[in-house]
């Protein structure tokens, strides 16, 4: 296997492809801007076409938006497709699409546990097996976990517990993947300012009460950004991290610490 030494070469991403599942919105639409302002030619996708349009819009020339349902796997196949056209090997796959609904124990149904598995944890894992054709030595995948996974919270078990498959799935994969010189990687971000919040599923004002509570709580006092996430994500896809395998860098301001 050749070694990658770091290069501190600021052109590393300089015209290749970044994927980025779940890029129209916070942290992977941060990320796919940070990705272009480092010279990469970025794909991302989501499901709905007015998020679509906007990241494109946002993005510009140097960013293709894809609709892909990642809990499909016609879908995934389908976006490869894509891929395929560009004529290009994917330099960077992150893998960050995903749901968090908020519901009590007893009142998670099978139809929101699908839901969260099919699109957490079986989306990942296909969306990175079908990247492989796609992928060469030196590429990296960065897969998106939570502290979730090892930190409880109310109203949050099915989420957490796909998320903890997700830890346990970098790990092993990692393994699989570094004799083709591909290096796998988790960010694990704490609480990050993103729409995801108001997805929960409550109601406004207790959505603002759990971010307070969370932000009181956080040893930092404050609510990360995306581009804090982002600059983690650039991190384990580059060659700086090159002797870094199936690892989980914490993005959280310390709030898993406590
Ligand atoms: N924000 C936080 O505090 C936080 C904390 C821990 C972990 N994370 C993780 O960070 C990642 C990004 O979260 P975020 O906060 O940036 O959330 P977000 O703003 O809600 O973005 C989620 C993205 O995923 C896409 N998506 C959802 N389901 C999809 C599907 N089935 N197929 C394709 N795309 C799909 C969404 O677009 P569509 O809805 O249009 O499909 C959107 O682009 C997630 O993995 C999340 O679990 C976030």
């Amino acid at each position: 296997m050749t070694i990658v030494t770091p290069n501190n070469n600021p052109d590393e991403f300089k015209d290749h492809l970044v994927l980025i599942t779940g890029g129209t919105s916070g942290i992977g639409l941060t990320c796919a801007r940070d990705f272009i302002s480092h010279g990469a030619h970025v794909m991302v996708c989501g499901r709905r076409q007015d998020r679509l349009d906007s990241a494109q819009k946002a993005l510009g020339d140097q960013a293709i938006a894809v609709q892909c349902d990642v809990s499909n796997l016609q879908s995934i196949s389908d976006m490869y497709q894509v891929v395929k056209t560009q004529g290009k090997c994917i330099k960077t796959l992150v893998v960050n699409a995903a749901v968090a609904k908020a519901a009590s124990f007893a009142n998670i149904d099978e139809e929101m546990f699908d839901l969260t598995f099919d699109i957490n944890l079986k989306g990942a894992f296909f969306t990175i097996q079908k990247a492989l054709p796609f992928l060469q030595e030196g590429s990296t995948i960065v897969v998106i976990t939570s502290i979730s996974n090892q930190h409880a919270a109310p109203n949050f078990s099915a989420y957490s517990a796909a998320k903890s498959a997700l830890r346990s799935l970098v790990k092993s994969i990692s393994l699989d993947l570094i004799n083709k010189g591909i290096r796998v990687n988790a960010v694990s971000p704490g609480p990050i300012s993103t729409d995801m919040y108001d997805k929960f599923g409550l109601a406004q004002s207790e959505t603002e009460k759990i971010k307070q509570v969370i932000s009181n709580k956080s040893p930092i006092k404050r609510f990360g950004t995306p581009q804090e996430t982002a600059n983690a994500i650039r991190f384990l896809a580059s060659s700086e991290s090159s002797y870094i395998v199936g690892a989980e860098l914490v993005v959280d301001g310390g709030i898993s610490l406590l």
